[in-house]
């Protein structure tokens, strides 16, 4: 029988079958082809859904307003100051609300359990937009940048760099799993991702034919690489007072040309974004000012190298997103 998620809450990969993320890959090349090609795709008008952000955005709110306009919808986003929810009114009581008015809801916040609550209470699909664990929706375009880039994922030989126990670490060392990708988190001890995640992920690579591995060592991590993948080293909703102690935890985790030098000639740089490879921003200038430091996670030099691939990541987020919009709503 074919994969069918229509009416599927999409919180975490982990609730996904790799037959079911392949579907959704899929779809997501369709929906590229179509945009590409100007093939209207209006195919869920009448529908509205509503984005919830208690966390700052670019990527993630712009690809669900792009691809919810593509597909007809009506869009509502409430951003962390404009809706009751939390100071005035229960997740419970928010979720239920809201599943009265729309078809779906995006939340992008903190801890897990609050999307997850969400989706208990909705009654309609609930789409995870980041929480402190996981990013399912960055995972998808991801995966599909390395396909479309690599022609295939099984067998690929994928390195995390920098802070392993967060969002994006835990998220691709799950995707990887699902695809049958060997996955290495390479990165300080005290950063691994928390065991039980690791194991569960051990498990199911071993099912998909591929492994999963942590080590502290950078030559060893970046050997044989077909990615290197890494992300910021202070995440949202972290406070300013960690930035001393995480700078001098991954300062040696930089994915820098030495780095990528050790890897495969042909590896990919890879990064969810946004990106401190530059003094350009606010807080860039404020690190590199007090610490002396001006490029963080990644040099500018590797940001810019032909082995970069982030802006194809970027624009992945919105056929993805459209792909489980669709998916789960059609
Ligand atoms: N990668 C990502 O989720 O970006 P935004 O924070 O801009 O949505
Ligand atoms: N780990 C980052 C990911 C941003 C897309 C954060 O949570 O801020």
């Amino acid at each position: 029988m074919g994969v069918n998620i229509r009416g599927r809450h999409f919180l975490k990969l982990l609730d996904y079958t790799p037959e079911e993320i392949r579907y959704l890959l899929d779809l997501s090349k369709q929906f590229k082809n179509m945009k590409r090609n100007g093939v209207p795709h209006r195919y869920l008008e009448g529908k509205n859904i509503v984005l919830l952000f208690e966390k700052t955005s670019t990527r993630t709110r712009c690809s669900f307003e792009v691809a919810g306009m593509d597909l007809g919808l009506g869009v509502t986003y409430l951003d962390p100051g404009s809706s009751q929810m939390g100071k005035k009114e229960s997740i419970p009581d928010t979720a239920r609300v809201l599943g009265r008015m729309y078809d779906g809801i995006e939340y992008r916040g903190f801890d897990q359990q609050i999307v997850e609550e969400l989706a208990k209470y909705a009654g309609v699909p609930v789409w995870n937009g980041l929480t402190d664990q996981f990013h399912p929706t960055q995972m998808l375009a991801d995966l599909l940048t390395m396909e479309e880039k690599f022609g295939h994922l099984k067998g690929l030989n994928f390195t995390f760099m920098g802070d392993a126990r967060n969002n994006m670490g835990n998220s691709l060392m799950v995707a990887c799993a699902k695809m049958g990708i060997n996955f290495t988190a390479c990165a300080p001890k005290e950063l691994f991702p928390a065991p039980w995640l690791v194991e569960e992920a051990k498990k199911i690579a071993a099912e998909n034919g591929s492994t999963v591995r942590l080590t502290e060592d950078v030559a060893e991590g970046a050997k044989n690489a077909d990615v290197i993948y890494t992300d910021i080293w202070v995440s949202m909703g972290e406070p300013d007072e960690v930035w001393d102690s995480r700078i001098r935890l991954l300062r040696k985790y930089q994915v820098n040309a030495d780095v990528m030098g050790q890897a495969k000639p042909e590896a990919l740089f890879m990064h969810c974004l946004p990106s401190f490879h530059d003094t350009k921003t606010t807080i860039g200038a404020q690190i590199a000012e007090k610490f002396g430091i001006p490029e963080m996670e990644v040099t500018n030099e590797v940001f810019e190298s032909r082995q970069s691939v982030v802006f194809d990541e970027a624009e992945n987020r919105m056929h993805t997103i459209k792909a489980v919009i669709y998916a789960t709503l059609c």
